[in-house]
């Protein structure tokens, strides 16, 4: 058995900030599935929000001005005070990243560059190129190395181990070794990334299988929010490589099939720049019409950026032109992007507060598999670098104030109880099942991109209720070649299902029972927005009869009256 004070679960951004905060006082042991600096925070490409009021159109911008337009743009279901403190950490989260040696773009003045961001009233994306989040996660990994954070890669996550009321640690794979490991700690954080992977269509790298979200439903941890999914408006056609909203943000322009940019129908004063699901819709629409391109690989409309000339694109995008010479061999200098929206971001995920804390002592999350919520029903770009950062941060001050307070130590014979059905559980999977993972996998992408995406209603989603409960049927007959535990990909394919299959249940059945539209989640039979009775977060808690149980919390709002979104 390991033993740590901290037990972090995600190398990315999440995870390292609060790692970096607790080493210096606490053991901290960061376990993740991959090398840290090969998380997915790395994909983030866009820029990360502050209102540092560096760029010229935005001198009068201030946090709180960031923070209406993340209510606004969350279609009024975050939690504003949450956004507040979100909001009014982001300059300051930005320059410590800046004094630890983040290469920010910069302004002629050698100020922080910044560039317009979907929803946002101001220019306050700050950026560097197109990599913002490989120069973030990259400078904080060094941080972590230089303050000697114990770093385990390559383990996967298979349990989470609670009493039923405070929280003894987990159960790990350690892929390197092949061994089940168990893992004592006073106190878990979750920093475990989204579920984009239960999707076919996503940018999401193949490690966002949603785990961490799954093993804590799994143990009784509530989830919030969950139907709220995510599209983004531009990935290449074919891969789903994700295309930054930074190249709207430099100017690129939306056309289809007749030359139009046909954002001016759909949001004629933020045209491109309007949020994420609004773009993601009017696209969704435009192919659904017959004004999109047909190509093998799918329907497209173009994302036209020649018009800003060579120069800004290799200085301001030039990893967008790289993707595209080595995938589809074509030069956005000299050819439109053919793009579709595709799955990019989980809005939902497990059930926090502003302090990363959940409904059980001594388990935190933060980053994308939790909700807090500061993104409500529809995040805006440039948003979730920050949220990583701001809830590492806030919830390892949270972790050290409990620590300080508590003298509970794990109960290293539960830890080893719970090693031991893992065990038998996996060597199970071993013995003989004919049904293949990777086969109920595809099913379920396939299933949850045609019916539960970008429009929804009710006969395809109770078609993808229907198809789940068969998938998870299937599920019980699932078996594998073999019950090697060290770099057995099968295996953890195997064992990451059942949390894709539960996620998507989850889903599924909250945006069934939501009867309006609201951001992200858009039901073409309740195509209103319905606050007299659907202002309020969606809680999905596993019931002793297997089934997710569905209640609601409230929403805080505090000094925004909901209104209607216009753009
Ligand atoms: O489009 C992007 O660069 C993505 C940024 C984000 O999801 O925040």
């Amino acid at each position: 058995m390991l033993y740590h004070d901290v037990l972090i679960v995600g190398g990315g951004l999440a995870g390292l900030r609060a790692a970096v905060a607790l080493c210096d006082v606490y053991d901290v042991g960061l376990f993740s599935k991959v090398h840290p600096i090969r998380s997915h925070s790395i994909a983030a490409q866009g820029g990360i929000n502050a209102a540092l009021a560096n760029h010229p159109d935005s001198r009068d911008d201030t946090p709180e001005k960031h923070a209406f337009d993340t209510v606004k743009g969350s279609d009024y279901l975050a939690d504003q005070d949450a956004v507040r403190i979100m909001c009014g950490e982001a300059p300051s989260i930005v320059y410590e990243m800046e004094h630890w040696g983040c290469p920010f773009s910069r302004f002629p003045d050698n100020t922080i560059a910044q560039r317009p961001f979907g929803g946002g009233g101001y220019p306050r994306t700050c950026f560097s190129t197109d990599l913002t989040g490989h120069v973030l996660l990259n400078t904080l990994y060094e941080r972590s190395v230089y303050k000697r954070v114990r770093a385990y890669p390559e383990f996967v996550t298979l349990a989470l181990v609670t009493d039923g009321d405070v929280c003894h640690g987990a159960i790990m794979l350690d892929q390197i070794r092949g061994e089940i490991v168990a893992v004592a700690a006073k106190a878990t954080f979750f920093a475990t990334g989204g579920y984009g992977l239960v999707y076919y269509y996503s940018t999401n790298a193949l490690t966002n299988t949603g785990s961490g979200i799954g093993i804590s439903y799994k143990a009784g941890v509530p989830l919030k929010d969950m139907e709220f999914v995510q599209f983004h408006p531009t990935s290449l056609i074919g891969t789903n490589i994700l295309m930054t909203e930074g190249c709207r943000g430099e100017g690129g322009y939306l056309v289809n099939n007749k030359g139009e940019r046909f954002m001016e129908k759909y949001a004629p004063k933020a045209m491109e720049l309007a949020p994420r699901d609004i773009v993601s819709r009017s696209i969704q629409t435009e192919i659904e019409e017959g004004r999109a391109f047909d190509h093998e690989l799918g329907k497209y409309v173009n994302l036209d950026l020649r018009h800003l000339g060579a120069k800004k694109i290799m200085e301001r995008l030039p990893g967008i032109r790289r993707i595209c010479l080595d995938f589809i061999g074509i030069d956005p200098i000299r050819d439109p992007i053919p793009i579709m929206p595709a799955q990019h971001y989980s809005m939902g995920g497990i059930d926090t507060n502003a302090k990363a804390e959940t409904a059980t002592k001594g388990f935190y999350a933060a980053g994308e598999c939790a909700c807090v919520s500061v993104h409500g029903a529809n995040r805006l770009g440039g948003n979730s670098l920050l949220d990583t950062i701001v809830f590492g941060k806030l919830g390892s001050a949270a972790i050290d104030q409990y620590l300080q307070s508590s003298t509970f130590e794990p109960d290293e014979g539960l830890l080893a109880a719970r090693r031991k059905e893992v065990e038998e559980k996996v060597k199970a999977l071993a013995g003989g099942g004919t049904e293949r993972p990777f086969k109920i996998l595809q099913d379920l992408r396939m299933t949850m991109s045609r019916y539960a995406g970008i429009f929804r209603t009710r006969d395809e989603l109770n078609h993808a209720l229907t198809t789940i409960l068969e998938l998870k049927e299937r599920y019980q007959k699932v078996g594998i070649s073999s019950s090697k535990l060290s770099m057995n990909y099968e295996l953890i394919g195997a064992l990451e299902l059942e949390s894709m299959l539960d996620i998507s249940h989850v889903i599924v059945l909250g945006a069934l029972v939501r009867e309006e539209s609201r951001g992200a989640h858009w039901r073409r039979d309740f195509p209103e927005r319905r606050d007299a009775d659907w202002l309020k977060h969606t809680v999905a808690t596993l019931g002793k009869d297997g089934e997710p149980h569905i209640d609601y919390s409230n929403v805080v709002i505090s000094g925004y009256t909901p209104m209607e979104r216009k753009y």
